[in-house]
């Protein structure tokens, strides 16, 4: 009833929600941006929360006006009244960087993922060296690509959804540059050439809970038990991930009893490794599976996951490397968590 009222208030009003992805900028447009978006985040971090993280329209002052001309070009705003501007992205500040996602009302499938926790978590601790090939599976909006390619030799990465590169191509653009950052369109492994290897393989995959008769933001659809999308890159991996390669992956994940289904399945795809499993968060199942209880489906989808013993969901970064001694340790790295829900939970 209430979602009803605001829609109908934001058609009056001529607010949309369904907005082109952003256009690239040349090099000398997103310095330009770069520079006019850091001076004003700098200076006025609660207006520029409003806008671009909270996604509430903005009355844009005089000092302020070339700057959102600026934006306006490249499609970051909009106007809806001569002095005032709505968001048609989500923009966020991370170490020197700003990265855009889209507006969490965008309601089309193709919705491109936003930045939270994970996303911090993962840049802050993932393994990436000087020398490194590395490929990100599932890039979305390329933030984590982005921090590779700062540290890596080179950085490939895909996303089967186009618009999520429409966005990795502006925030490569907006810089600053990184190394050279390769974009493949294609689903998992399929757009890489046959026969190239990479020293570490990234993910943060599609995780949720899906009932099998539900569509879903392509972002989150992990199916049935959020896992179908890391079955499918379990097994390709092997032929992708060079001989003393890592695997590292952030998600959600079912849990039972004994524990948490990722962990088995990224075991048994790669023998000989040592898995260092941080875990982050844990919940009870119900907890996740919020926006179905509505669903017709509902109570055959949660019979199906309790007859396989599924009670919770867990968060991990997992991290692998071939070794003399696999097997699995579990750490909880406590000041790591709270440095990056610091940042992140600002953005909620
Ligand atoms: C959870 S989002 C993560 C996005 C980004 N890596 C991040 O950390 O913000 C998952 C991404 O997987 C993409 N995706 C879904 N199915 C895919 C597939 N079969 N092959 C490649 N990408 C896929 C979605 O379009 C989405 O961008």
């Amino acid at each position: 009833m209430l979602k009803g009222a605001r829609r109908t208030l934001d058609l009056l009003l001529g607010r949309r929600s369904a907005f082109p992805a952003p256009t690239t900028p040349d090099a000398e447009a997103a310095a330009l941006l770069r520079s006019g978006l850091s001076d004003w985040h700098a200076r006025t971090p609660a207006r520029y929360a409003r806008i671009f993280i909270y996604g509430k329209p903005l009355f844009v002052q005089r000092s302020e006006r070339a700057l959102f001309d600026q934006l306006a070009a490249h499609g970051l705003v909009e106007r809806i009244g001569p002095s005032v501007v709505q968001p048609c992205v989500r923009l966020f500040p991370l170490y020197g960087r700003f990265i855009a996602t889209d507006l969490l009302s965008r309601k089309e499938p193709d919705q491109v993922f936003s930045l939270m926790f994970e996303q911090v978590y993962f840049v802050r601790n993932f393994d990436v060296r000087p020398d490194d090939a590395v490929l990100e599976l599932c890039v979305g909006s390329g933030v984590n690509s982005l921090f590779a390619a700062d540290a890596a030799r080179t950085v490939t990465a895909l996303d089967i959804n186009p618009r999520a590169l429409a966005f990795a191509r502006f925030n490569q653009a907006l810089g600053p540059a990184p190394h050279p950052l390769e974009l493949l369109e294609g689903s998992l492994f399929e757009p890489v050439p046959g026969g190239r290897t990479f020293d570490t393989v990234l993910v943060n995959p599609p995780f949720e809970l899906v009932p099998e008769d539900e569509t879903w933001f392509l972002h989150s659809d992990g199916g049935e038990d959020g896992l179908d999308i890391v079955r499918l890159l379990l097994a390709d991996l092997p032929t992708y991930l060079a001989e003393d390669g890592r695997f590292q992956i952030i998600t959600w994940t079912p849990a039972t009893a004994d524990g948490a289904l990722l962990v088995d399945l990224v075991r048994d795809a790669l023998p000989g490794h040592r898995l260092s499993v941080h875990l982050l968060d844990a919940a009870p199942l119900e907890d996740h599976l919020g926006p179905f209880r509505e669903s017709p489906h509902y109570e055959a989808f949660r019979a199906r996951l309790a007859a396989r013993g599924i009670t919770d969901v867990h968060f991990m970064y997992i991290h692998t490397a071939p070794s003399a001694a696999p097997g699995v340790e579990i750490v909880a790295p406590r000041a790591e968590i709270e440095a990056a829900h610091g940042l992140a939970d600002g953005w909620i």
